[in-house]
């Protein structure tokens, strides 16, 4: 790649820190004050076509997959849309029922990935109405589909993905605003979504401030054979992802799961040398997340929490600041790719070309 590192060690470390300007860019002069909504220019939706969906199915490879399925909760909660995401080569082969009044989005980065291709060729064949959530401008997925939103990250050069998925989240969350502002959500609502969203950036700055206590962290988990990641609803594909950004580049076993789901299986692998890194954001579901940090503790787990207040039954919080509860998963992932980074450095990884992974996939 022909990208400046500007100074960085490592492409990903540099787009690690490229996120509030990344962000910034999704965002901007798409906000409507006036109406506490969002102007999508390439969306190619009316509101009068936006109100006759009936259900919306997202579908995308690894990261952008994951992107899907936090998207996929922000629209069922601000646009009360049933929603979903799966992953794209899933999707394709299960000869899945197309429906007139189902709304498909395509996420990618690269907008190249032929396991999403082709399930957008296979949906418009079906007369399927597509959107496309991906970042380069004029690719083929960009191209197929019948509208979308760009999501502006700019150039991804590392092979795992980052400010390229917190900026889909993030253009999910605009996407997500504009279709409740033409349904359900209420002008108040949308005022206070937006107001979450240009605190983005500010707040991703703060997390990047706490760099050094996530390397000192990094380091005691260097060793691990294996690691596990708790979350729930929202907080649960934070878990996956986090998981992924992981055993990408460290090549450490992890697993994501429900944290709701420990007790029906995976408890029996809580020992000390199991760390769990436990996503507890302060919202309705702090008391349950907490309630699982007992159990973990109880089992002698080591725990990291990404948290919004210290966890008394952690050994240690990363703290980061708190937003609207809907846009919280956007920052509570952050702090994650700097632990899976320092993780991976300590370990002596190729961090921007992973063994055996390729940026994007372009064949079957
Ligand atoms: C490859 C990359 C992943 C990426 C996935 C989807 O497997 O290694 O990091 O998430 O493709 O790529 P896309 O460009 O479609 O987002």
């Amino acid at each position: 790649a022909s990208y400046d590192m500007g100074g960085h060690d490592t492409y990903m470390h540099k787009e690690i820190c490229e996120q509030p300007d990344a962000v910034d860019r999704v965002l901007r002069g798409r906000i409507d004050d006036r109406f506490s909504t969002v102007h999508l220019g390439g969306l190619n939706l009316d509101a009068r076509e936006a109100r006759t969906i009936r259900r919306i199915k997202i579908l995308g490879c690894g990261t952008s997959y994951h992107a899907g399925l936090i998207g996929a909760g922000l629209i069922e909660s601000m646009a009360r849309i049933p929603a979903d995401a799966e992953p794209a080569s899933e999707f394709r082969y299960r000869n899945p029922v197309v429906d007139p009044d189902t709304l498909y989005i395509a996420v990618s980065q690269s907008g190249e990935t032929y396991d999403v291709l082709a399930a957008v060729q296979e949906l418009k064949r079906k007369g399927a109405r597509v959107l496309g959530v991906v970042n380069v401008v004029g690719s083929a997925i960009a191209r197929e589909a019948d509208g979308g939103v760009y999501v502006h990250a700019g150039p991804e050069v590392c092979v795992v993905s980052t400010k390229c998925f917190t900026n889909t989240v993030t253009a999910f969350a605009l996407l997500a605003l504009h279709l409740g502002r033409i349904r359900d959500l209420s002008v108040t609502d949308g005022k206070r979504i937006i107001e979450g969203l240009r605190k983005l950036p500010s707040q991703i700055e703060e997390i990047l401030k706490t760099e050094e206590q996530i390397k000192e962290i990094a380091a005691e988990y260097a060793g691990a054979q294996s690691m596990m990641f708790i979350g729930r609803v929202r907080g649960y594909p934070v878990a996956l992802e986090a998981s992924l950004k992981l055993k990408e580049i460290s090549y450490i076993h992890a697993e994501a799961y429900p944290a709701s789901e420990l007790k029906h299986g995976p408890l029996a692998l809580i020992e000390p040398a199991l760390p769990t890194i436990a996503i507890v954001p302060d919202d309705d579901l702090l008391e349950k997340n907490r309630a699982a940090l007992e159990e973990i503790k109880a089992r002698s787990g080591r725990i990291l929490a990404v948290a919004h207040q210290p966890q008394a039954k952690a050994d240690h919080t990363i703290v980061v600041p708190k937003n609207e509860d809907e846009l919280d998963p956007i920052l509570m992932g952050i702090p994650l790719q700097l632990l899976a980074y320092h993780t991976a450095l300590a370990m002596g990884r190729d961090i921007d070309k992973p063994r055996n992974l390729a940026k994007s996939v372009t064949v079957e």
